[in-house]
């Protein structure tokens, strides 16, 4: 329904110009066909990916041409037919068998983010295939319920894979969320976060420059399941809505535009085991949220925006201190830390129901930092137009750390460098422990499994994590997609 809205509104509404920043921040009026913005654009409806299951999937990457706003064509890479791939949906315990056929003119390697599966099926970038050829993954799905993805891991291109479409939600269901009857169907939407650029015509534009490259490409146009700044109807009930960040830097401050709280039950490794209740929520590339929003008692024809709230960022006060007035530090249209609509929900339909939200959710292992062997320190950096981790760049091949088969070990992120670092390891799941410097306290958003962490000029954040999946080579790296490119990762071996 969504899609064909989308598509009636397309028609309607054929050759318009790309939304500028002024658009989107103003108020939205209703025309017979859509919802007109003041610079005349009109809102696409939010894209909902089609579903697949795991088993005996394949996932084509190629280059195809799609409607990213109603009557805007751009050329885009996906694994599907629309901007982003396909929505993997699966159990706990099943059984994952991908082809990965690779239909682009440049190598690429899908990796499942959040997944933890043996080396030869983690995407890791020395696996990626070229033009032409396929990749076979078979392994076994281990993870909790949660909101999980899957995206282009390629050595140096990932930035522009994943920003141009090579990204799609992976999510897992078990009984023990069953148990908890959370809103579903109609009732639950998973929303990719980020933000792009447009040229003239519409297209997507990825053409970091210079200074863009040391603090990451920072867009001013915001993206939702690769649409820009779309919206969807909603009834006037309890809503799961889960959120992902997949920008190339974006940090997104998610909060809804109403002032009404979120209820956090879950972030990247699965649900919480007590709902929090919050204004907003700090996401970094990688990181996910899993919400309950409440819209009920509210009438027909009401807007809600999802949007990022402003937040302070050390690289946009430096901009403004350097006279560049909006400008970030790395010369971004909409500087880090910018407030950003997102999404608009509109009430469509008034329902009367009474939901309650689950008092508590799923019973959480704590680990404790008594049980950890060792404790390694790493240190991001970012100078000379180089990012690198304990002062070294990316190689494929090397061998950076050896951890043994089932230790539990705590490991300490310090940022050494100007701008925020989202901090991403491959095949364990772990838990933040402390984080002094800088904001200096471990977040409502931060508890529970993670796997992705936002570590901020001056921090230092530790995590304890159990190393005891698979043996094998898998990374550590910093999520900020340009910074990744750039070498700001590194090969880790359990053995
Ligand atoms: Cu989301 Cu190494 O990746
Ligand atoms: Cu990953
Ligand atoms: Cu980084």
């Amino acid at each position: 329904m969504d899609r064909r809205e989308f598509l009636r509104i397309a028609g309607a509404s054929g050759g318009l110009a790309a939304a500028g920043t002024t658009g989107l921040l103003a108020a939205c009026h209703t025309n017979g066909a859509g919802f007109v913005r003041s610079d005349g654009s009109v809102n696409g409806w939010l894209y909902r990916p089609t579903t697949a299951s795991p088993n005996s999937l394949t996932l084509t990457a190629h280059q195809a041409t799609v409607e990213i706003a109603p009557g805007v064509h751009s050329p885009v890479l996906t694994w599907g037919t629309g901007p982003i791939g396909p929505t993997i949906e699966a159990r706990t315990g099943q059984r994952a068998t991908i082809t990965m056929r690779n239909e682009l003119t440049e190598p690429t390697i899908a990796h499942w983010h959040g997944l933890r599966p043996p080396e030869a099926a983690d995407g890791h970038p020395r696996l990626a295939v070229g033009s032409g050829q396929s990749y076979e993954y078979d392994f076994e799905i281990e993870e909790r319920a949660g909101l999980y993805w899957y995206h282009s891991h390629a050595h140096n291109r990932t930035a522009p894979q994943v920003y141009l479409g090579l990204a799609g939600l992976f999510i897992i269901r078990d009984d023990a969320e069953d148990a908890l009857s959370l809103p579903n169907d109609r009732r639950e939407l998973s929303l990719v976060l980020q933000d792009k650029r447009q040229d003239s015509s519409g297209k997507l534009v990825y053409d970091p420059f210079g200074p863009q490259l040391m603090e990451g490409f920072l867009a001013d146009t915001p993206f939702v399941n690769g649409i820009r700044f779309p919206r969807v109807e909603v009834d006037s009930a309890l809503y799961r809505i889960r959120v992902l960040s997949a920008s190339n830097a974006r940090i997104f401050r998610v909060g809804l535009s109403n002032g009404s709280p979120l209820v956090l039950i879950g972030v990247d490794g699965g649900l919480l085991d007590i709902p929090a209740q919050l204004r907003h929520i700090d996401i970094g590339t990688g990181e996910r949220a899993d919400l309950l929003v409440d819209f009920s008692g509210l009438p027909a024809g009401t807007i809600v925006r999802l949007q990022s709230q402003e937040f302070p960022s050390p690289t946009r006060a430096m901009g403004m201190m350097m006279g560049g007035g909006r400008q970030g530090m790395g010369g971004a249209a909409l500087p880090q830390g910018s407030q950003m609509d997102l999404l608009e929900f509109i009430v469509s339909r008034e329902v009367r129901e009474s939901r309650q939200i689950p008092k508590t959710l799923v019973p959480l292992v704590r680990l404790d930092r008594a049980e950890a062997s060792r404790e390694r320190v790493f240190r991001f950096n970012s100078m000379m137009m180089s990012h690198t981790v304990n002062s070294r760049s990316f190689d494929m091949s090397r061998v950076d750390e050896r951890v043994p088969f089932g230790a539990t070990e705590v490991w300490r992120f310090v940022n050494d460098s100007p701008f925020p670092h989202p901090i991403h390891m491959h095949a364990v799941h772990f838990q933040v422990l402390t984080r002094t410097g800088g904001r200096g306290e471990v977040f409502a958003w931060e508890r529970g499994w993670k796997d992705t962490v936002l570590v901020f000029p001056g921090e230092e954040v530790e995590v304890i994590a159990c190393f005891d999946r698979h043996r094998g080579m898998f990374l550590l790296h910093c999520h900020n997609l340009e910074h990744e490119d750039a070498g700001m990762m590194m090969n880790f071996v359990i053995e």
